[in-house]
């Protein structure tokens, strides 16, 4: 098994914009971050990873990027980021940013160049991006090149009466695609990859990596995310930014991509893959769809938690890399609910399924990453107006629900379960106004609970959430037996609990977990349980584990025992 300093470190990752404001504007900011690396440092954080910081007219806060060699105004200027990076790697910690590699803003100079006839460096920039005619349907009329459908609900085309051209945005219609099969444009953004570089980052995670090829064929499907998406020459782009960068380099790399077979998990995580270290993969995001909605689709249509589907996609993971490559462990982004609302208890369960969820995660092998407010158990928003809501998604999702049928009431209970926004609300440092996070009224508004979840009053409390986290993160930075130990998860089709062992070289974990909120009998025909001792809960438990156990609504009892 392969050792890298990246596979005994924990992630956190930072939503810039919603972590800590320093100067009073309402939005989240570089010296922000810098206020709180001591926190951090604390919670036996080794890697920062920070959302798009770059310049942005903000449409997808900040994923739309119009000038990638600048800091966005709102967030500081080069200085501040260096600053960042000195005052990281001084405690030890090390920085990785998003690198948007898929799209730029249509503010971005290169398109403002491509879009216009009449601009001198038009013929240069035309070809960064993706173009085709109009076509002409049955009853002459000139309509888009294909009926392909974006990530965010809205047609894939947009039609420039400068040049008569439709160009391809996979997301928004303020964020074009770039076409990857230029040259140019591909020597482009090295230099702008070899920029962060030099001023010291540590490595990227980047964005959208799987859909930077596309099917220059333009069949006509529908939504057709097949002609995007996970086309094999993605792999290539890859392996060339690999090749001349991240590896010389010595970077750590995290991946983005909805999915992958064995193989391609391999191309992109496999151990000397010129890809990436890792892949943020999604199989356990979404363990509550209702495939047979009347009126929402996908992640929309919400449905019961199948604790099995979760297990399910970690084995799967484990198995496709295993000894051949590294697994990611990790709850959620800024892309999906809060784990809490999501898979938990906000209810009378709160603390204990925060725990509980924590400590199914934390204890499995890989490297974790951690999203900011997870460690505190922060929920889902509880917004009454949509104009609460801020992301670009929940406004074009919002009409497709509407157009469907759905009224404004249910419309806004989808929003409040399954938006991104769930995860963007500001972190509460403290019960003060907005949640001490600034001191004037946020970009977004910050949840409710706030006096009673946040930072200040977590953090001298041994009982909290916080303190829970605090311990498992150490413990694992502190266990290789835990990283890279193998897993078994016992009973795997079970929909109630999340069960596993962890065998390291010295020592194995025994970990039990109920995901719901009744009593849950367990047989565990499992060898050497009487060897067993009770290492953490957060619950009675026995001190050693017995054939049959009763675990309580969100229970965690972790066992362990030597193995030498
Ligand atoms: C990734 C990001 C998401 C963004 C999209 C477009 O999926 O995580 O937040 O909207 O790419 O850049
Ligand atoms: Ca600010």
């Amino acid at each position: 098994m392969e050792k890298h300093w990246w596979q005994r470190t924990n992630i956190y990752q930072i939503y810039l914009r919603s972590f800590f404001d320093s100067n009073h504007d309402g939005i989240g900011d570089l010296h922000g971050v810098v206020a709180k690396l001591d926190y951090l440092k604390d919670l036996a954080i080794g890697v920062l990873w920070i959302s798009p910081h770059y310049a942005s007219p903000m449409d997808d806060n900040g994923y739309d990027v119009s000038d990638f060699l600048r800091v966005a105004d709102e967030y500081g200027t080069i200085e501040d980021f260096s600053l960042l990076l000195r005052e990281a790697h001084r405690r030890g910690m090390r920085v990785i940013t998003d690198l948007v590699l898929n799209h730029t803003s249509d503010e971005h100079p290169w398109f403002q160049a491509a879009k216009d006839p009449a601009h001198p460096e038009h013929r240069k920039y035309h070809d960064y991006y993706i173009w085709q005619k109009p076509k002409t349907d049955d009853t002459g009329q000139r309509i888009a090149p294909t009926r392909w459908i974006g990530w965010f609900g809205s047609p894939a085309w947009e039609y420039n009466a400068a040049t008569d051209e439709y160009y391809l945005h996979i997301f928004y219609k303020k964020m074009p695609d770039l076409n990857w099969r230029n040259e140019a444009m591909r020597e482009d953004i090295k230099k702008i990859i070899r920029f962060w570089i030099d001023l010291g980052v540590d490595g990227f995670r980047v964005d959208a990596s799987n859909h930077l090829e596309k099917n220059w064929a333009f069949p006509d499907d529908y939504p057709g995310y097949q002609h995007f998406s996970s086309l094999p020459k993605h792999h290539e782009y890859l392996r060339e930014l690999g090749t001349e960068l991240f590896v010389p380099n010595d970077l750590l790399t995290i991946g983005e991509s909805g999915g992958a077979n064995k193989e391609e998990a391999l191309l992109y995580a496999g151990y000397g893959s010129n890809e990436f270290n890792m892949l943020i993969q999604f199989g356990h995001c979404w363990a509550d769809i209702d495939d047979h909605h009347p009126i929402l689709r996908g992640k929309w249509a919400k449905g019961t938690f199948h604790p099995s589907r979760v297990k399910a996609s970690f084995a799967n993971w484990y198995e496709m890399l295993d000894q051949k490559g590294w697994n990611v462990i990790y709850w959620h982004n800024h892309d999906q609910p809060r784990v809490l609302s999501h898979y938990g208890n906000t209810g009378v369960h709160r603390e204990r399924s925060a725990k509980a969820l924590a400590a199914a995660l934390y204890l499995m092998p890989g490297t974790a990453i951690l999203y900011q407010g997870e460690e505190i158990g922060m929920s889902n928003v509880d917004y009454e107006r949509l104009d609460q809501f801020r992301d670009v998604e929940v406004f074009t999702e919002y009409a497709n629900f509407r157009s469907r049928g759905m009224d404004h009431e249910a419309a806004m209970q989808v929003l409040r379960d399954r938006s991104r926004d769930n995860a963007r609300t500001p972190m509460p440092w403290t019960d003060q106004a907005y949640g001490g996070f600034s001191t004037v009224s946020p970009w977004i508004d910050v949840i409710g609970n706030y006096p009673d979840v946040n930072v200040k009053k977590q953090e001298n409390d041994p009982e909290s959430v916080l303190s829970w986290h605090k311990t498992l993160l150490r413990l694992r930075a502190a266990d290789e037996n835990i990283t890279h130990g193998s897993i078994r998860f016992l009973d795997p089709k079970n929909d109630l609990d999340f069960c596993y062992r962890n065998t390291g070289k010295d020592s194995e974990l025994l970990v039990l977990t109920n995901f719901s909120d009744q009593f849950v009998k367990k047989s565990l025909q499992e060898p050497n349980l009487a060897k067993f001792t009770l290492f953490l809960s957060n619950c009675d438990a026995l001190r050693t584990p017995t054939e049959t156990m009763v675990l309580p609504p969100y229970a965690a009892q972790v066992y362990r025992r030597a193995l030498k």
